[in-house]
């Protein structure tokens, strides 16, 4: 395998909550990569869509809308991670709105949007030196990427991580309003008729159920380093 002019692409797939951004930011930050969430490109979608009032089913309209932003995609202060931006402004913490959440699917599920953002993907992952997690990163945005790995954990435990997570952040939240929540967004990625979240048949599967996010950002690590040490 030949390394891309900035380094290898990572590519990572897999269900809601199972942890995909902290083990990608992990990995990332560890190898001088950057690292790019893309569930955030459907959301800043869904959340601009929401504040300019478009029918979020009218998916010419909402294509169009995807056309007009201005997408600009920064280092956060760490440096590691690149945010989204939307016609000029950081739009990290309007996306984790709840409303944004419930809606995100409907946007995801717009094919011409799919492809829009596919492409805007590829421009940024191309040069390798990147980690980037999404539902259809391994099977179609960077089918060719050096590295795929599928990451799941069991619905419960993905439950329980966004419930101490919750409460962490001083939230009160509800143990099986999440899981259910979580079951949907599974539901939804699954069953959408293009470029459903699916595991490519070469990807590395790791379950990280019984496993801490450090644990298994150590795996991937390691490899990495087996495969091109
Ligand atoms: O990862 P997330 O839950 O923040 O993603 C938000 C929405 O975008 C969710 O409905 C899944 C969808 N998504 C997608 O269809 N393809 C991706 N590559 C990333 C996210």
């Amino acid at each position: 395998m030949k390394k891309r002019r900035k380094g290898w692409i990572i590519a990572m797939d897999g269900p809601a909550g199972v942890g995909k951004s902290t083990v990608g930011n992990l990995v990332a930050k560890r190898l001088g990569y950057h690292f790019i969430n893309t569930g955030e490109m459907y959301r800043a979608l869904t959340w601009k869509g929401l504040e300019v009032g478009v029918d979020l089913n009218d998916q010419g309209k909402v294509l169009s809308l995807a056309q007009k932003i201005k997408w600009q995609f920064k280092p956060n202060e760490e440096g590691t991670t690149l945010k989204t931006w939307v016609d000029g402004e950081p739009v990290t913490t309007q996306i984790r709105d709840e409303r944004v959440s419930r809606n995100s699917s409907v946007v995801a599920a717009n094919p011409g949007v799919r492809k829009f953002m596919c492409r805007l993907q590829r421009r940024l992952g191309n040069g390798g030196g990147i980690v980037m997690e999404g539902r259809d990163i391994t099977t179609h945005v960077f089918p060719d990427a050096d590295f795929k790995i599928y990451l799941d954990a069991s619905i419960d435990e993905r439950a329980d991580r966004r419930y101490r997570q919750l409460k962490a952040q001083g939230h009160d939240a509800d143990r099986a309003k999440i899981k259910e929540a979580i079951l949907t967004r599974d539901l939804n990625d699954l069953k959408r008729k293009i470029n459903p979240l699916s595991q490519a048949v070469d990807a590395i599967v790791i379950d990280s159920t019984h496993l801490s996010m450090k644990q298994v950002a150590q795996k991937i690590l390691r490899l990495i380093k087996r495969g091109h040490g």
